[in-house]
């Protein structure tokens, strides 16, 4: 099983990815956690590269650079492990760039599609959970003092960003699930994802 989680900042996925990772243990289904960009030497400094707030940084370089990171993660990593039977739960993945490289910062979301498919060799995630909560909830939740260089976009980014997401569940219902985060304890939350992961593995025993 290959699961991504996706949402703004501050959604809370890292919580409830770990969360995710400990329900599969108990169930006897060996799982690692990845996060993107990073997972690997190369992407991580990648990562550092663009979440530098000193740094700035082109739209289209940024489009590449989440790209370049996301290419080697998946090679090297990702492609291995789910080869090995081990499913991997990414923090993560190419819906980001659309959502954000696209629908954020104005990029063709169609080239984003093509650029999509060569970083990760038609590779596609059989679920993902996006988290949805709403910018002010989400600004609340983020409580680092500093704001990384994406993160400082402004509100309005966001906002488009979010729309981004919404827009992805609706394309491809099978695959993302909406999950609403928004006024939620963590443990409704993520008893709502045991849920939709429990669906995907019951109609995919046979496969
Ligand atoms: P994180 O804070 O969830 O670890 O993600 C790092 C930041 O990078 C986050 O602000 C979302 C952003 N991002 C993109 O803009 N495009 C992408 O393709 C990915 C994977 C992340």
């Amino acid at each position: 099983m290959f699961i991504t989680f996706e949402g703004i900042d501050g959604c809370g996925k890292t919580t409830q990815i770990k969360l995710l990772a400990e329900y599969l243990d108990q169930k006897g289904i060996k799982n690692v956690m990845l996060r993107e960009p990073g997972g690997v030497k190369i992407s991580e400094e990648i990562r550092t590269l663009l979440l530098d707030a000193h740094e700035k940084i082109e739209p289209i370089t940024e489009l590449m650079l989440f790209s370049a990171a996301r290419a080697q993660l998946v090679e090297t990593l990702l492609k291995p492990k789910l080869a090995a039977g081990i499913s991997v739960l990414c923090d993560r993945f190419y819906d980001s760039t659309t959502a954000y490289q696209g629908f954020g910062r104005g990029l063709d979301v169609a080239m984003i599609d093509n650029i999509n498919k060569a970083a990760t060799g038609g590779l596609e995630p059989d679920l993902t959970i996006f988290l949805d909560i709403s910018v002010a909830e989400s600004k609340n939740r983020t409580c680092r003092q500093i704001a990384d260089r994406i993160e400082q976009s402004g509100d309005n980014f966001f906002e488009r960003v979010r729309a981004g997401f919404i827009a992805l569940s609706e394309k491809y219902p099978n695959r993302v699930k909406r999950i609403n985060v928004e006024g939620e304890d963590v443990e409704s939350v993520r008893n709502q994802i045991v849920v939709v992961v429990n669906k995907y593995l019951c109609e995919h025993a046979n496969a």
